[in-house]
């Protein structure tokens, strides 16, 4: 049974008991009802107490079920929830720790609530492009205000049951308590054992609140939630609740509520919220492999990433040891994070002892042996093979055994690193981004020798850091970048054809990008990919040259740090303003080829873009580079700015179907020589990535 019963003196007590998250799928609904009705029809019961675990009250609903008969089989939750609420004896919900979506709903349905001030209350549907299904909208309102619970359900964020007790005028728990809640809602269970009629939500007024604050949260969800289309639904139902009745609020509910389940944004939606579990299990490491024991941290590098990558684990209370090559580099790389974090210091974000805290738990050094007692050495020092193998075979040298030795790498060879090293077996990728302490994408890069626990280890760092990490194998580029140089190629193709930079820039923007391809370059620098150029153009004289973004660079076009990239910007603006030098040097192409500059529709350019990612990472996934489709899914989502909301390149190809985007890449290549990605040929026959 995943509820049980029992009787404490002349209270029944409803336990839910359905691990690991006390999921309400259907047999937990039933066993609900039916302990109620058990409650109800007895002689020796004068009150029940519908608790959880310790710890853990319920999750919410079992999305397991959803889009099966399951969901729908009765009694549906909106069903237990009237018949709690219809009880002639009062209910009491009992909560500590997690109590989320269908969870809080459930707990809305009880005459009175109890929690633990440290439960975390709260309706996160809308993580999963939905609105609460079984009266949350009408009820949280209710109890908390407006303006609260607007906030909160399209934020979907959860309170502590105290900050939420603290609030000016809310009543969502009845009491809050600091030590057993069980004893807690006992006693309120007897004291109300004959008091009537009993309290129901339903029954209560909504506060419509501050409409300022609810319209400024219009506003800030425009802006935060660009695309999506579940908090929007969440703050329109919260208002509603202020202005029609009950009844005809929770029908509102239930049809934006089917509407949204049946969409395609919380179907891609669930698609990346269940990628994000799949990506932290790789199928051929033996179940029960346990990870190395890892307490302190190296950092080779204090640039760019090594800073940000120290300032990862400082965040996390891991004591890391930077090393340098110079006492200035060392001293500027230190300055740079100081810096960094007093600017969150100065926005509110941390507090001056936090940096402190922080700083206090860093030790730089320039001297190897001072990380040989680190047990996880991550090298960040110039993307160059001879700089990596000279590193590499220090940390050899000095690293204790069993230490974990990482490179940061971006497209060098991991195996070819890990061979200087008498211990291939410890050595592997942890490829972060920038900036990377904000940054949520970590590739774990499997060298061919890289040992099971060892890639265990740094999944497991990854999730204590707060990273979304992806197992890569070693190719140029890993996942993400090599799919992004596709990516960039197929919109350099576009405004060679025509297309300007705020074509394709706003195409893309429309499409949920967080940022079109253009724009981010100006942001990244458009310097670093010409280096990159220059140095591949004097090794192979016959290539051909990326003119356009050649002669941008020519003219010192280095983008937003210089004021003018693919765009100008205003001193101290990052607005992107159309340029007539790039109008100038794109006529000057087509004048140069006699090409004539065509127009293209959103449509298209969107589909050239995102199709290049497609057919990439197809080959990615036939290689054996991504485990799955799904992992690909989630390093574009994590670290690429892919709209969440459609799932990832790879789920929204499935959506579009593989022969037509394999119909639409033949149209898009014609004759360039192009060859689409095997899997994708076979996918077009029948198939889906995902
Ligand atoms: P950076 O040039 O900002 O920093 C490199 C630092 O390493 C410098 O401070 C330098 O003094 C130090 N260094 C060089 N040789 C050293 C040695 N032998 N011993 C100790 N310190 C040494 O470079 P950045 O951007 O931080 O890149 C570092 C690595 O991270 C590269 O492999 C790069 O490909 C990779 N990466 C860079 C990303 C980016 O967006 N910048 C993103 C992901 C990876």
């Amino acid at each position: 049974m995943s509820t049980q019963y029992s009787l404490i003196g002349r209270t029944a007590i409803l336990r839910l008991d359905n691990p690991p998250v006390n999921g309400l799928g259907h047999t937990t609904r039933q066993g609900i009802v039916q302990g109620l009705h058990r409650a109800l029809d007895s002689g020796d019961v004068d009150a029940v107490v519908l608790t959880g675990r310790e710890g853990f009250f319920s999750a919410g609903a079992d999305i397991t079920e959803f889009g099966t008969p399951k969901t729908t089989a009765e009694p549906m939750l909106g069903d237990v929830i009237a018949a709690l609420e219809a009880a002639d004896k009062p209910v009491v919900a009992a909560i500590d720790g997690t109590c989320f979506g269908g969870g809080l709903e459930l707990a809305l349905g009880a005459h009175y609530r109890v929690a633990t001030s440290t439960s975390r209350i709260g309706l996160p549907e809308v993580n999963l492009g939905l609105v609460p299904g079984a009266g949350g909208t009408q009820r949280l309102p209710r109890l908390v205000g407006a303006a609260v619970a607007a906030d909160m359900i399209s934020g979907g964020a959860p309170r502590r049951a105290r900050e939420l007790a603290d609030l000016p005028g809310q009543r969502l728990c009845d009491r809050v308590v600091d030590g057993d809640v069980m004893a807690a809602a006992l006693e309120l269970a007897a004291e109300m054992a004959a008091v009537r009629p009993l309290p129901r939500v339903r029954d209560l007024s909504v506060d419509p609140g501050d409409a300022a604050a609810v319209s400024a949260m219009r506003e800030r969800l425009a802006r935060r939630s660009r695309g999506f289309l579940a908090p929007a639904a969440a703050l329109a139902l919260v208002e509603k609740a202020a202005t029609i009745p009950f009844e005809e609020g929770l029908s509102e509910e239930r049809k934006t509520f089917l509407e949204l389940m049946n969409g395609e944004q919380s179907a891609a939606l669930r698609h990346a919220f269940f990628a994000e579990r799949a990506a932290r299990k790789v199928p051929d490491v033996p179940a029960g492999t346990s990870a190395r024991r890892v307490d302190t941290v190296a950092v080779i590098g204090a640039g760019t990433m090594g800073g940000g990558i120290a300032m990862t684990f400082l965040d996390a209370g891991i004591p890391v040891t930077v090393l340098e090559s110079s006492q200035e580099a060392l001293d500027r790389g230190l300055g740079i994070m100081r810096g960094n974090y007093q600017r969150q210091v100065d926005k509110g974000k941390l507090t001056p002892d936090g940096l402190e805290q922080r700083m206090a738990l860093l030790t730089p050094t320039l001297d190897y042996a001072d990380v040989s007692d680190s047990d996880l050495i991550i090298e960040a020092a110039f993307e160059d093979m001879d700089v990596k193998r000279s590193v590499f075979t220090r940390l050899d040298e000095v690293a204790k055994p069993g230490a974990i030795l990482a490179s940061n790498t971006s497209t060098l060879d991991i195996d070819a690193i890990a061979a200087v090293t008498g211990r291939p077996g410890d050595v592997l990728g942890m490829h972060f981004f920038s900036p990377a302490n904000v940054m949520k994408l970590l590739e774990i890069v499997r060298g061919a020798k890289t040992a099971d626990d060892v890639l265990v280890t740094a999944m497991a760092v990854g999730q204590r850091i707060g990273k979304t990490g992806v197992v890569a194998g070693v190719c140029d580029g890993f996942i993400g970048n090599r799919m992004l140089a596709k990516y960039r190629d197929a919109a350099m193709e576009l405004l060679r054809a025509g297309a300007t930079p705020a074509d394709i820039d706003s195409a893309a923007e429309n499409f949920g990008f967080a940022m079109g391809p253009f724009r981010t370059a100006d942001l990244a620098g458009n310097d670093i990919g010409w280096a990159i150029r220059k140095r591949r153009y004097a090794e192979d004289p016959g290539l051909p040259r990326d003119e356009i973004a050649d002669a941008l660079c020519e003219r010192g076009r280095f983008g937003q740090k210089v004021g003018a990239g693919w765009y100008d910007y205003k001193p101290g603006s990052r607005e992107a303003l159309p340029s007539p030098v790039v109008d100038e040097l794109l006529a000057s192409f087509h004048t140069r080829h006699g090409t004539e500059p065509r127009t293209f529709e959103e449509d298209e350019i969107v589909q050239r873009l995102v199709f290049a990612l497609v057919d990439e990472g197809a080959r990615i996934l036939d290689e054996g580079i991504a485990l799955r489709a799904s992992d690909i899914d989630v390093v574009y989502i994590a670290g690429y700015g892919f709209p969440r909301y459609r799932g990832g390149p790879m789920f929204y190809a499935d959506t579009v179907g593989a022969a037509q985007v394999l119909s639409a890449l033949r149209r898009f290549h014609g004759d360039d020589g192009w060859e689409p990605a095997p899997l994708l040929t076979r996918l077009a026959e029948a198939g889906t990535f995902n």
